[in-house]
């Protein structure tokens, strides 16, 4: 497995990778229409080029035998208020292609979060996870993160409880 920094070629990619992981992690727990509603404004290669261009963004891309299996975004953004800490930062989306979990992709990209947190300074980092997701909070546990406080996450229509979690660096 390789993991490497996307580059602003990686806008196509990063909007497949992004709809088939999400769809895929969540199409059964929503409705189609709010499915179709947040993919629509989520990913898109205008999106991504966007995302990629940010300040303070950066996506990392798993890849094995040259075929993405799982990416995720890192960003320097204000945190919630319950999220403690000098230079904080974001794991915004961290997913493994279906055929990969719990075959080690999740752990890579976690560990290169990490270096990339360390490398950049940062002290403390932190996500949200949605509280129905036991598999993935199971995962950030097991990471050593814990829960600070929750907030919302508009799904669609749907406006869902997610949990924050945070970890030193
Ligand atoms: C989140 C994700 C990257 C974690 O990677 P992974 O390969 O599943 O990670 P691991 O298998 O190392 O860890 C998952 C842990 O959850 C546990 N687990 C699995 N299903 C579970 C469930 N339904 N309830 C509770 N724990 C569960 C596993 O046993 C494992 O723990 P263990 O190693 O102690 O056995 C991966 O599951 C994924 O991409 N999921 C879909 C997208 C997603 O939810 N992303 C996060 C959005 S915030």
């Amino acid at each position: 497995m390789n993991i490497r920094k996307a580059t602003p070629q990686d806008n196509f990619l990063l909007a497949n990778l992004g709809v088939r992981t999400f769809a895929d992690s969540f199409g059964a727990d929503n409705t189609p229409e709010d499915m179709a509603d947040y993919l629509k404004g989520s990913f898109s290669p205008k999106k991504q080029a966007t995302e990629l261009a940010e300040e303070g963004t950066t996506f990392l891309i798993a890849e094995i035998d040259g075929q993405p299996v799982g990416y995720t975004r890192l960003r320097q953004d204000p945190p919630p208020d319950c999220v403690t800490g000098v230079h904080p930062i974001e794991i915004v989306r961290l997913y493994s292609v279906k055929e990969w979990i719990g075959r080690g992709v999740g752990a890579a990209l976690m560990q290169a979060c990490l270096d990339e947190a360390s490398r950049a300074g940062h002290d403390v980092i932190w996500l949200d996870v949605w509280e129905k997701n036991p598999r993935a909070i199971a995962f950030y546990q097991k990471w050593g993160f814990k829960k600070v406080g929750e907030q919302g996450f508009q799904l669609g229509s749907d406006l869902q409880n997610d949990w924050l979690m945070v970890r030193q660096v």
